[in-house]
Parts: structure tokens; C-alpha cells; sequence
């Protein structure tokens, strides 16, 4: 069954120029990519995308972390990934999220560590599930940055909205 997936590739990832050894790694699954961008990241964009979290110790790091706070980076690349088990298939190319049990092959094994404070710098985030999936995608993206019709949309007519245009 085709299903979508939502990456990030973290700060750290940036910060390491694996971007290409990544996107390399996750062609393996011969999924489509739908949608693609960098993003800066603001707190509340960070802190609703890690919200089931909210009450972990390492709250407040991991949105730091996701902001590029931590890297000197503040960007992340989001794309969404779409093909039959995307789910199944990008999480097994990433390995568990602690980069330590990992196997050593996976994208997190190869890339990622835990720092001192102990939070997981694995590289990459990929939704666990296909709730979650929805939840962060719809998150992440507009309607019209995908380039499948994923999850149902309506129209809204908005008036007086100022956009930045090319001049
Ligand atoms: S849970 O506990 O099962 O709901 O957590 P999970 O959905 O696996 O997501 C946990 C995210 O927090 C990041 N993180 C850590 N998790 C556990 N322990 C430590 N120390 C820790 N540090 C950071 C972890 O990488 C998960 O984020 P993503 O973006 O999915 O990797």
C-alpha cells in the first residue's frame, strides 16, 4: 500500500555535508520524492513537531537541536517520501533513533552519536507511523508544496494577503 513518510535531515546532518550521502542511501527504496525544502526552524514550528515529547528531560534540547542551535546551522531539508511501505522501508535505512543501537550500516549507526547532555544526534528524523506521518507532514508542508494529492484539502479565499513576489 502507498503511504508518505516525512525526513528531516537534521542540523548536524547539514553541518557534516551528508545531504548527498543520505539522499544516496534513501534512493535505495526507490520511493518518490514529493516534496522538498529547506526550512528554518522556528520554536513553535520545533516544539509542535516534537509536542508528544513535551515532558522528557531533553525537551528543551531537542528543540534546540532541530533549531540548528546546537550546529550553527539553522535549517533543516523536509521532503516526503511516497511508495508502497515508505514507512517501513525509511526507518529501516535510518536504524534505531539511538544512533548507539543503531546498526552500524543504517544513516543514524554511520552518522550519528549522543553528546555529552545525552540527547541523540542521529541526523535524520523519519515519522514513525502513519498517523504521525499525517500529523508532521500536514505540519511541515502546505497542500500546494506536494506534488500528489496526499490528504484532502479545501478551498480557502483569503483577502488582502501580502505575498513577496519576484520583481
Ligand atoms: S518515544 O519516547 O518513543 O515517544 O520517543 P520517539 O517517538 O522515539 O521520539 C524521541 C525523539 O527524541 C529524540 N531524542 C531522544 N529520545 C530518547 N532519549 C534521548 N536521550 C533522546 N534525545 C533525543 C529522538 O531522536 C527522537 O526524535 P527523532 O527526530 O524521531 O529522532
Amino acid at each position: 500500500m502507498s503511504q508518505a513518510v516525512l525526513i528531516l535531515i537534521k542540523p548536524d546532518g547539514l553541518k557534516k555535508s551528508l545531504t548527498g550521502n543520505i539522499l544516496t542511501r534513501l534512493s535505495e527504496t526507490k520511493l518518490e520524492i514529493v516534496a522538498a525544502k529547506m526550512v528554518r526552524v522556528s520554536k513553535e514550528l520545533a516544539e509542535e513537531h516534537y509536542k508528544h515529547l513535551k515532558d522528557k528531560p531533553f525537551f528543551g534540547e531537542i528543540i534546540k537541536y532541530l533549531q540548528g542551535e546546537l550546529h550553527d546551522r539553522k535549517k533543516v531539508m523536509a521532503l516526503v517520501y511516497w511508495g508502497k511501505d515508505a514507512i517501513k522501508k525509511c526507518r529501516e535505512l535510518a536504524g534505531a533513533t539511538n544512533p548507539e543501537e543503531a546498526e552500524s550500516t543504517s544513516i543514524r549507526g554511520s552518522y550519528g552519536r549522543i553528546t555529552t547532555t545525552g540527547v541523540y544526534e542521529n541526523v535524520i528524523h523519519v515519522s514513525s507511523n502513519e498517523p504521525e506521518a499525517e500529523r508532521e507532514i500536514k505540519l511541515w508542508f502546505n497542500p500546494d508544496e506536494i506534488i500528489v494529492d496526499l490528504y484532502a484539502t479545501k478551498d480557502l479565499v483569503l483577502k488582502e494577503i501580502t505575498n513577496k513576489v519576484w520583481r
